[in-house]
């Protein structure tokens, strides 16, 4: 594997960095560089399987695939067989297309199924066990990726994540950090623990993780693919397994589960072209409204992280998550304003509510409430040598979703079903609290925050990037964008940036507990003007890669958020 790395980031930016890093890194991390093609995904291991496939000649969408399964096994807390997500593809001729494989709740749901009589919330009963599971879509979306757009056969890219399975891989401090955070639900499973932990306790560092039975049901898919999965062995696994534990899964769910191609969702900002996630991701749309918004003031002349620019961000995430939260949900079942809300003459009316010198307090937005997600999906982003580039967020939800898994089949399934608003107006796990357009519905998607997305320049990828992290998804990939376009930074310190994140409820601000994100004087006027701040953990994993126009050479920036991930190149 030849990754190429070399320093990007001009000296006095360093320096201005080195100020913003000094309690994570000494001298800001640099990113890798490549001529022929790239790949940044959050297990480095992956990253390497795909630049595998680049290399025997696949084309993006080949490792894209490989790569998806490949995390499957190497970062089994998000990547997946057993939930959905999205793929963003840039053809080299031009073309742009949008995989939906989110996944649906089963033909049995309804909008009280995780209420008691007394209409409150039964607590985890939409986060865990089979009540939780969506009928998964990864499976069927990556199929038709590689049948549609893909140059290579199933068997050749799923060989290297069954070997990976098979063989195990050793683990390291990343990988132990988010399998720890699965330690007590692991205990309380057998045929869980038997692999996922050691002897009844956690894995340490250089420790080998097989999954044998993950191996058998990777093979398996391999020989038999859609059909296998959504009508042979594995939805027979899962509906058995469901039916005995209280599950309200089928076949014909499994039989009658579709996946939709669909055309990416389009704003501009500054000239360049945006390329996101249409519904049933709320992404694209509230990515664009912020954009929107923000494109008519200075953030460039008022500073990186300066007080009146972070006011104008924050504000633009207020109002564009009162939207996200009230006005979206799966198009298949209620209509969403997408065109209204990504409009420029939208964003112009919103301005003028924002005040020049102080925050909004949330009530004041005439819209009504919302729900919260889970932070822990996985996005990756790949670039070949002919100019294709391919951005997938997927995601089980919560770590190891509902912490289920079927029979002998070796992957967890999701707990998607709690992106519903189980009672509108009440917070998920996420503090978002959403409204009806997200209510349950038999065979419905829930509204979801992942954002695949790519900036053009002339038609042709400059920015490649998405991120996990519930409704901070958004945010980070806004962020991140903005830190390349208006501050300038390298694709690599723009990822590390320090980051924070308003979501109309609560009405707080959350920012990242480290490196410090506002320099003190900013932090005073932003008080002032009547911001409050929560400090929170590290959130989201932005992998992006920025190609440069004039050069055509491939830059991956890895989050160190998710320090098992990594860029390869070549
Ligand atoms: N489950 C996270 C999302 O779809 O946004």
């Amino acid at each position: 594997m030849s990754t190429i790395k070399k320093q990007l980031v001009p000296s006095f930016i360093a320096i201005f960095l080195s100020f913003f890093f000094a309690s994570a890194f000494a001298v800001p991390p640099e990113a890798v560089t490549a001529k022929n093609g790239m790949v940044v995904t959050e297990q480095q291991l992956a990253s390497e399987v795909g630049v595998q496939i680049l290399r025997q000649g696949g084309n993006a969408v080949d490792a894209a695939v490989a790569v998806g399964y490949a995390l499957a096994v190497v970062h089994p807390c998000c990547g997946n067989i057993g939930g959905g997500g999205f793929m963003l593809i840039h053809l080299a001729n031009g073309k742009n297309i949008f995989l939906n494989f989110r996944e649906k709740a089963p033909l049995a749901a309804n909008a009280k199924m995780y209420l008691n009589k007394n209409g409150d919330l039964i607590p985890d009963k939409s986060t865990e066990g089979y009540l939780a599971v969506g009928v998964p879509g990864t499976v069927m979306g990556f199929e038709l990726a590689l049948k549609k757009y893909g140059t290579m056969t199933r068997q050749q890219v799923m060989a290297p994540a069954i070997a990976l399975a098979e063989k195990g891989f050793v683990l390291r401090p990343g990988d132990i950090a988010i399998l720890d955070k699965g330690t007590a639900h692991f205990q309380r499973q057998a045929k869980i623990a038997a692999v996922f932990l050691k002897k009844g306790k956690p894995y340490q560092v250089g420790d080998r993780l097989q999954q044998k039975d993950l191996a058998q049901t990777l093979r398996y898919i391999a020989q038999t693919g859609v059909a296998g999965f959504y009508k042979g062995k594995i939805a027979k696994a899962i509906v058995e397994d469901s039916q005995k534990n209280g599950g309200i899964l089928t076949m014909k769910d499994f039989a009658q589960y579709k996946v939709e191609e669909l055309t990416p969702l389009v704003c501009s900002y500054h000239g360049y072209q945006v390329l996101s996630a249409p519904p049933p991701s709320s992404g694209g749309v509230a990515l664009c409204e912020m954009l929107n918004i923000l494109e008519a003031y200075p953030l460039k002349k008022l500073g990186f992280h300066s007080s009146q620019g972070s006011h104008y961000i924050i504000e633009a995430m207020r109002f564009a998550f009162a939207d996200r939260n009230n006005k979206l949900g799966d198009p298949d079942f209620v209509k969403n304003p997408v065109t209204t809300l990504i409009s420029k003459e939208y964003a112009a009316q919103i301005r003028k509510e924002i005040y020049l010198d102080r925050s909004t307090p949330s009530s004041l937005l005439p819209r009504s409430p919302s729900h919260a997600e889970n932070v822990n999906t996985t996005h990756y982003s790949l670039v070949d040598k002919w100019g294709n580039a391919v951005a997938v967020t997927y995601t089980i939800n919560r770590f190891f979703g509902s912490y289920t898994i079927a029979g002998r089949t070796g992957f967890f399934l999701n707990d998607e079903m709690d992106d519903f608003a189980a009672k509108p107006g009440f917070a998920n796990q996420f503090g978002l609290v959403q409204g009806e357009a997200n209510s349950i519905q038999p065979g419905k998607r829930p509204l979801s925050s992942m954002t695949p997305t790519m900036v053009m320049k002339a038609k042709k990828p400059l920015i490649v990037l998405g991120s996990p992290g519930g409704p901070r998804i958004i945010s980070s990939v806004l962020l991140t964008i903005l830190n390349i376009l208006d501050y300038g930074l390298d694709v690599q310190a723009a990822v590390d940036a320090p980051r924070f994140h308003q979501q109309w409820l609560p009405e707080w601000v959350d920012i990242e507990k480290e490196p410090t994100v506002f320099s003190a004087a900013a932090t005073e006027k932003l008080e002032q003007m009547g911001y409050r701040f929560k400090k929170h953990v590290l959130w989201g994993a932005v992998e992006a890669i920025f190609i440069d126009p004039q050069t055509g050479l491939l830059y991956g920036g890895s989050d160190y958020r998710r320090p098992s991930g990594g860029a390869a190149g070549y």
